[in-house]
């Protein structure tokens, strides 16, 4: 039976009587009222803690929005996902990312398959494999130890690796340097093979179609540049694959011991989890990727277990929700106060814009409400002397996720400190801006004129009552990693499912592709430039007047 739309359930039209009220709401009034706010809108899950006390919401927003959850279907929704049913619609497709972090012992069949076994034989393989190179046994054509991996791939088969990469640093192997290319744009391929020497690389093509056509090319370009170096009979010390394409492998010359198989039913934004970790186990080691994967599996068992007004992934999705409808926030901004998560932001990009990216319901009906806000951000403290001062004072409301940890890995306390207090101070200033009664009587007490009091208050005056969540943790590590992305992943299903989109497609990336294929044909000459628009076809004229 056709889902009613969203706008037409009961507890959708209760919260938007009850977005009226709250419009007037201040977030310091909220404090002020409730001593108890911070314990009560605070959880603790899988080595993180959420506090999401900085958001225009109370007790009863909460309720409302866990009966939307409810109503949407989000609990019978969660259990098909973790049972396998194929709730990618469109594609016809088991959603199973989380069996990639199941222990050995569990056990899940899916079309006759123990997809858990043959999730711990790739394990096994890449803990092999990752072992050998790290060791210094596996060796390139001229018998030397392998000191460089260029892991090419692109979208879920590159962002996900190189986040983690850089947020792991601390635990990489002191002898292996990660590179990371994914644009089609050659200086990018340029940039790494200058930095490497051909006997002692290797490199992982990472594509779990082995289609995408970035992929191939940089691929091949690394090929070629090889060959240039190296005998083709030691190609496969090499060059290896994580893919689900056995044939394109194959017909790319990759010894088909060398590739590590994945399965259609694990999303390319979801695959970190998967074969396509391979340069993560081989900076970290496999037992550190172990542990990333066990923090991801504490996440599932939370996010399956907990009722959903203490379920941190179903929160963070409502709390969003919320901002992005009634409050109509149109992005949110990531801000890690860890410089290694440098790259988190740029991850969660494509995880919840190309998964909830999307306009239609699932049975193909357009979405009634406004659906995924943008995605954005950068560590902090460096986002605060760039583009803070539109958060604080633009005329947007851009709700913050702050996360960082309470421990650094480096002995700098003072550095520490003062990354702490600036991130508390941010979600601070946020919530409680300053008012223009506040801003007169600094200005008067520094003793300014009237004149001047009245000229410059405006300027200095801070709205806030803008919502913030913060996530901490004790360490960045490879478990609290695990946790924090899988709870950014359950986030964006709960959202996905409010929605009622399939968050596990991706059709918006095709008409592009298609396109690009054509104009490539008419640039390089194969094929008679065909009408585009007078823009386009003007675009084209002018790269083929500069070959
Ligand atoms: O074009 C989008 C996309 O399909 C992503 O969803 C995916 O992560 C990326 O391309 C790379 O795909 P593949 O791993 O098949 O090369």
């Amino acid at each position: 039976m056709r889902q009613p739309s969203l706008t037409q359930t009961a507890s959708f039209q209760a919260l938007e009587t009850h977005a009226i009220d709250a419009e007037d709401w201040q977030m310091r009034g909220l404090f002020a009222a409730d001593a108890e706010r911070f314990p009560k809108l605070t959880v603790d899950a899988a080595g993180l803690f959420l506090d999401y006390s900085k958001n225009r919401l109370d007790g009863r927003t909460l309720e409302l929005l866990v009966d939307l959850a409810r109503e949407r279907g989000v609990e019978e929704r969660r259990d098909a996902m973790f049972a396998g049913e194929k709730i990618n619609t469109t594609e016809g497709r088991a959603v199973l990312h989380t069996a990639l972090r199941s222990p050995r012992t569990t056990e899940l069949v899916v079309d006759g398959q123990d997809v858990i076994a043959d999730v711990h034989k790739v394990l096994d393989r890449v803990r092999a494999f990752s072992d050998a190179v790290r060791a210094g046994t596996w060796l390139g054509y001229s018998g030397k130890p392998i000191t460089d991996i260029v892991n090419i791939g692109i979208g879920g088969s590159d962002l996900g690796p190189k986040m983690v990469c850089l947020a792991l640093r601390q635990y990489s192997h002191p002898r292996l340097a990660m590179h990371f290319v994914s644009n089609v744009d050659g200086h990018d391929i340029d940039a790494a093979l200058a930095k490497v020497n051909p006997e002692t690389t290797l490199f992982i093509v990472a594509s779990k179609t082995f289609t995408t056509a970035e992929t191939m090319m940089n691929a091949q370009t690394a090929r070629a540049w090889y060959l240039q170096h190296g005998p083709e009979s030691e190609l496969a010390r090499h060059f290896v694959a994580a893919s689900t394409n056995l044939d394109a492998i194959k017909a790319f010359g990759i010894d088909p011991a060398n590739m590590f198989p994945f399965w259609d039913w694990v999303g390319g934004r979801y695959s970190v989890w998967s074969a396509i970790g391979l340069p993560i186990a081989l900076a970290v080691g496999f037992g550190y990727f172990s542990d990333l994967l066990n923090g991801a599996h504490a996440m599932d068992q939370h996010f399956k277990e907990a009722p959903l007004d203490k379920n941190m992934p179903a929160l963070l999705g409502l709390i969003g929700f919320w901002n992005r409808q009634f409050l109509d926030c149109e992005s949110v901004s990531i801000a890690p106060y860890h410089q290694d998560l440098n790259r988190f932001p740029a991850y969660l990009q494509q995880l919840e814009m190309e998964s909830n990216g999307k306009r239609v319901t699932r049975d193909g009906h357009p979405v009634d409400t406004e659906t995924c806000p943008v995605i954005w951000g950068d560590c902090g403290t460096n986002g605060q002397h760039a583009y803070f001062q539109l958060l604080h004072q633009g005329t947007e409301v851009t709700p913050i996720d702050f996360i960082a940890a309470l421990r650094p890995a480096h002995e700098y306390e003072n550095h520490h400190a003062a990354l702490l207090a600036n991130c508390f101070a941010q979600s601070e200033a946020f919530m409680k801006g300053k008012t223009l009664d506040e801003v007169r009587a600094d200005l008067q007490q520094q003793g300014l004129s009237p004149a001047e009091v009245e000229r410059l208050a405006p300027h200095k005056t801070f709205p806030g009552n803008r919502p913030s969540n913060t996530i901490l943790m004790e360490y960045l590590n490879p478990y609290t990693l695990g946790a924090l992305i899988a709870l950014y992943e359950h986030k964006t299903f709960v959202q996905g499912v409010i929605w009622d989109v399939n968050s596990f497609d991706q059709w918006g990336v095709e008409l592009g592709k298609v396109l690009a294929k054509n104009i490539e044909a008419e640039l390089t000459g194969e094929a008679k430039p065909e009408r585009h628009d007078s823009s386009t076809n003007g675009l084209i004229a002018m790269a083929k007047a500069a070959t």
